[in-house]
């Protein structure tokens, strides 16, 4: 039989992915991780240079304040450091397990960090260009510290129907070690207006 273990963790994903076209996985990094990945994210800022997010893509992209109004820093897997390559380690084996168990094809990736200082959100959108529709699954780490408190704000809303056309709408708090991942292509999401400065890697695993 040629086989491979089951990993329980990915299992739930997949389920909840299938089921539901989202999944939520808490502690998916631990809190020490997060912590090293947080003040990666930190050192980056103070080194490089955090843009101001734009919309759409090429000549599309604009930059408009009233919809977004996070920093963003994209990751190269290429020029990884010792703190990169801890990430990029874990995702490529999710992508690997997602690859053998759903036949998802995904070839691609791309990741950058955010930063959504106090007072910014990112209003209700699709994570799909209309020139470009190989993002399949958008993926979010919050890499806030233990303490983030619900009065922060800065929830990921997930704008969902449910079997009965009714549309509903899930706040999902950004709380350390957390991974959302959600169907890039059909799920409208927003980040809630925030009260503090919020952490995260946002990233796409793409199809050809
Ligand atoms: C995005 C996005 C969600 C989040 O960057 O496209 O929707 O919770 N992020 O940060
Ligand atoms: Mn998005």
């Amino acid at each position: 039989m040629v086989g491979f273990d089951l990993n329980p963790v990915y299992e739930l994903i997949i389920d909840d992915l299938v089921n539901h076209k989202y999944a939520i996985s808490d502690h998916f990094f631990s809190d020490e991780e997060v912590r090293i990945l947080r003040n990666h994210l930190l050192l980056k800022q103070e080194q490089e240079n955090f843009k101001k997010a734009a919309i759409g893509k090429l000549f599309n992209e604009q930059v408009i304040k009233e919809v977004r109004g996070d920093f963003i820093l994209w990751m190269e897997e290429e020029k990884a450091d010792e703190v990169e390559q801890l990430f990029f380690a874990k995702i490529n084996d999710l992508i690997a397990y997602l690859n053998r168990t759903c036949y998802l094809g995904i070839c691609e990736s791309e990741f950058h960090y955010a930063i959504y200082p106090e007072g910014t959100f990112y209003q209700r959108h699709l994570d799909v260009f209309q020139n470009d529709n190989r993002r399949t699954l958008s993926l979010v780490f919050y890499l806030n510290d233990e303490n983030w408190q619900a009065d922060y704000g800065g929830e990921l809303a997930l704008f969902l129907e449910g079997d009965n056309g009714q549309q509903s709408e899930l706040k999902i708090q950004p709380l350390a070690g957390r991974m959302a991942l959600f169907d890039s292509k059909t799920i409208e999401h927003e980040v809630k207006k925030v009260k503090q400065q919020r952490y995260s890697i946002t990233g796409w695993l793409k199809t050809r």
